[in-house]
């Protein structure tokens, strides 16, 4: 594929719109060849919607599929709740990709453990399905997913069918309180991934979810003797440009838009504590 500008927003159609919970949506938007442009697991890209504005989401579709690109967007605002809004067949601009996206090499060979909370599946899921769609490069896979409640828990067919019938490849569900028809787990995701106590042994542990969950994921995770290097995690911030020049998410010397936003926990170990 020729490569893009990142900066200049290309022209892309909203193919199939998903309602997935109440309050999140996934769209399908392809452009007249296809992707757009090329990209890994754990990058993002700019959806622009006139005169609304536009907002940063992670692509959550993986790289193998070649016909559309898609992204999980919770409604939180202005331009969110415009694109929660919209017809299949409208036109949007999308620019991108952004972002450094996930480690893969670090990542091949090791057993791989996905610790989701909520919209932070976005992310997660486009890598997941890229390790599933080269099930040889990677060890065993384990995913632990939690929300709210059932009717939050996203991509129902992919947790609960597919994912779990992949080969070795287990998934964990919970909510986190009580549910009338729920008879899976309920607990706090920290809470059951310490009950889970898996082994650090050749395992890199990849989280993403609200801050208040990944800042106990982390701790159980050290708890469990998982060192810095072996865990990594995807940091939200305010974001503008999305290209490093705006600075609007700066963290000391680095910018999350085009540093990150994957960063192991020995690397924000390094930094000054402002995210
Ligand atoms: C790297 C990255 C990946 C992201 N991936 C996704 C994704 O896959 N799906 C998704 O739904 N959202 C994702 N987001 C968040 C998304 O960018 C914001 O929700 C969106 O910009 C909100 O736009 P809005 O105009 O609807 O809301 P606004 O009116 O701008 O904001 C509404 C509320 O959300 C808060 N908010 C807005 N943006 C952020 C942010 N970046 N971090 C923390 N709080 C924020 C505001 O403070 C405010 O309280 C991601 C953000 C980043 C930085
Ligand atoms: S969003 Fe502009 S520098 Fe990161």
């Amino acid at each position: 594929m020729t490569a893009v500008n990142p900066l200049l927003p290309q022209k892309v159609t909203l193919q199939e719109i998903v309602a997935e919970t109440p309050e999140i949506k996934t769209l399908r938007l392809a452009s007249e060849k296809g992707i757009p442009f090329d990209f890994i697991p754990g990058q993002c890209a700019m959806i622009s919607l006139p005169p609304v504005g536009e907002a940063l989401f992670s692509i959550t579709s993986s790289p193998g599929c070649r016909e559309y690109l898609e992204f999980s967007i919770k409604k939180v605002g202005a331009v969110t709740r415009a694109l929660h809004e919209l017809e299949p067949g409208q036109q949007l601009g999308l620019r991108g990709p952004y972002g450094n996206g996930f480690p893969l090499e670090a990542l091949r060979g090791k057993d791989l453990l996905f610790i989701g909370g909520g919209i932070g599946l976005a992310p997660l899921r486009s890598l997941i399905n890229y390790c599933l769609e080269r099930r040889g490069d990677f060890g065993g896979i384990d995913i632990l997913y939690g929300a709210r409640t059932p009717e939050d828990l996203i991509r129902r067919e992919e947790i609960m069918e597919r994912w779990p019938a992949a080969p070795d490849t287990r998934v964990y569900l919970t909510v986190d309180a009580p549910y009338p028809g729920w008879e899976g787990h309920v607990a706090f995701v920290p809470a059951y991934l310490s009950e889970l106590a898996f082994s650090p042994e050749n395992r890199i542990a990849i989280t993403c979810g609200p801050p208040a969950m990944i800042k106990f994921v982390l701790k159980a995770l050290e708890e469990l003797n998982f060192a810095p290097e072996q865990v990594i995690t995807t940091l939200e911030m305010r974001m503008k440009c999305g290209v490093g020049k705006c600075g609007r998410c700066n963290i000391g010397s680095l910018y999350v838009c085009r540093d990150g936003p994957v960063f192991t926990l020995a690397q924000l170990r390094q930094l000054p504590p402002e995210y």
